[in-house]
């Protein structure tokens, strides 16, 4: 397995691993908040927008020329990585995919000479970024599209 920046020629199928966790595993938005995600915000034309935007950093796992994982995130600002999506083909999941998608995201913000990485998560994922050593730091009862938000932490 190797992680890599998402590139053209994976486009379709990391969206189609995108829309497979979104639907199954994001389940705390609502079903329109999710086709309005996969429809509009990060749809598949934004992804490949994103390609040659400086805005975005998207990873993809790769393992026999298939994507099996994804970390969506910034490209730092003010010294501080955002990931905003994280997600692990099903089968694969509880191998460390996750963990070196993370790793090698903090991997890219130290390089940027970034000091911290945040994200915002569920408690049902709560338990991963504390394995990763992220502090809790707070909870939004109402965050990003009216949903409960656990913001966590790391400093590198
Ligand atoms: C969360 C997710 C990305 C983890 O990926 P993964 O590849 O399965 O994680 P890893 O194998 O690297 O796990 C690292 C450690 O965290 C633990 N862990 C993984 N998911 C966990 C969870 N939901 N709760 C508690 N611990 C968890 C693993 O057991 C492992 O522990 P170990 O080091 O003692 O073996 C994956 O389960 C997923 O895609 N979930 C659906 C989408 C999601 O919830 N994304 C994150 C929300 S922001």
């Amino acid at each position: 397995m190797f992680i890599q920046d998402l590139s053209l020629p994976f486009l379709n199928q990391f969206f189609d691993l995108f829309c497979d966790v979104m639907n199954n595993d994001f389940l705390e938005y609502t079903k329109n908040q999710r086709k309005y995600f996969l429809t509009d915000l990060y749809s598949k034309e934004k992804y490949k927008y994103f390609l040659h935007s400086s805005y975005r950093k998207t990873l993809i796992a790769i393992e026999n020329d298939e994507v099996i994982g994804f970390l969506v995130a910034d490209q730092t600002f003010g010294g501080v990585g955002f990931i905003s999506w994280l997600g692990v083909l099903k089968q694969n999941r509880g191998k460390g995919v996750g963990t070196e998608l993370v790793k090698f995201y903090e991997d890219f913000c130290k390089d940027k000479n970034a000091h911290l990485v945040e994200a915002y998560t569920f408690p049902k994922s709560i338990g991963f970024y504390k394995r990763l050593n992220f502090f809790e730091v707070g909870t939004r009862s109402k965050g990003y599209f009216g949903v409960k938000n656990i913001i966590v932490d790391k400093e590198i």
